[in-house]
């Protein structure tokens, strides 16, 4: 006995409905879901301190030193390399974020000759002073963001960077 398969115009719009139903409410709900996991992951990333590099291998001149991390997105994990300018202020160990807060290109310490003591962006000729403060008159309009830091056994372990406004 042979069955029928025939989908009446009915069934078709019926299904087709709860197909694209189905994909409005997954477009509506997936930011939701991830607005509630996000704090989570957060918390998660505020615990993961990176050893970075030794405290007796800091000046108070500004180092660029090699971060590497894995970042776990859910579906995936990224292996993370980024670059931090680190100095001791004194005692104080202080770490600074590569990105220039005026439109993300990477600053560099000592490039401009007539400023040897800043940062420098080489995109829009922006400058900061030694501890990220932004110059004046130069494009970027807030600080160099500063990592959070810890010293532990002699070394350097970083969190996250943050502005510092
Ligand atoms: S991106 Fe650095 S000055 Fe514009």
């Amino acid at each position: 006995m042979e069955k029928n398969h025939n989908v009446s115009r009915r069934q078709f719009l019926t299904y087709a409905l709860l197909g694209t139903g189905g994909f409005m409410a997954a477009g509506l709900i997936m930011p939701m879901v991830r607005f509630g996991v996000d704090p989570i992951l957060q918390a998660d990333a505020e615990e993961d301190m990176i050893d970075v590099v030794s405290v007796d291998e800091l000046t108070d001149v500004p180092q660029a030193f090699d971060m590497e991390y894995e970042q776990d997105h859910g579906w995936h994990v990224e292996q993370v390399q980024e670059t931090v300018w680190i100095y001791l202020d004194g005692d104080e160990v202080v770490a600074l974020s590569p990105v220039c807060t005026h439109l993300g290109c990477t600053v560099n310490w000592g490039t401009d000759p007539d400023n040897p003591e800043q940062f420098f962006c080489p995109c829009h000729f922006g400058r900061f002073e030694r501890d990220g403060t932004n110059i004046p008159g130069t494009p970027p309009t807030e600080p160099l963001h500063r990592y959070d830091h810890e010293v532990r056994d002699g070394r350097v372990l970083l969190g996250n960077p943050s502005p510092q406004v």
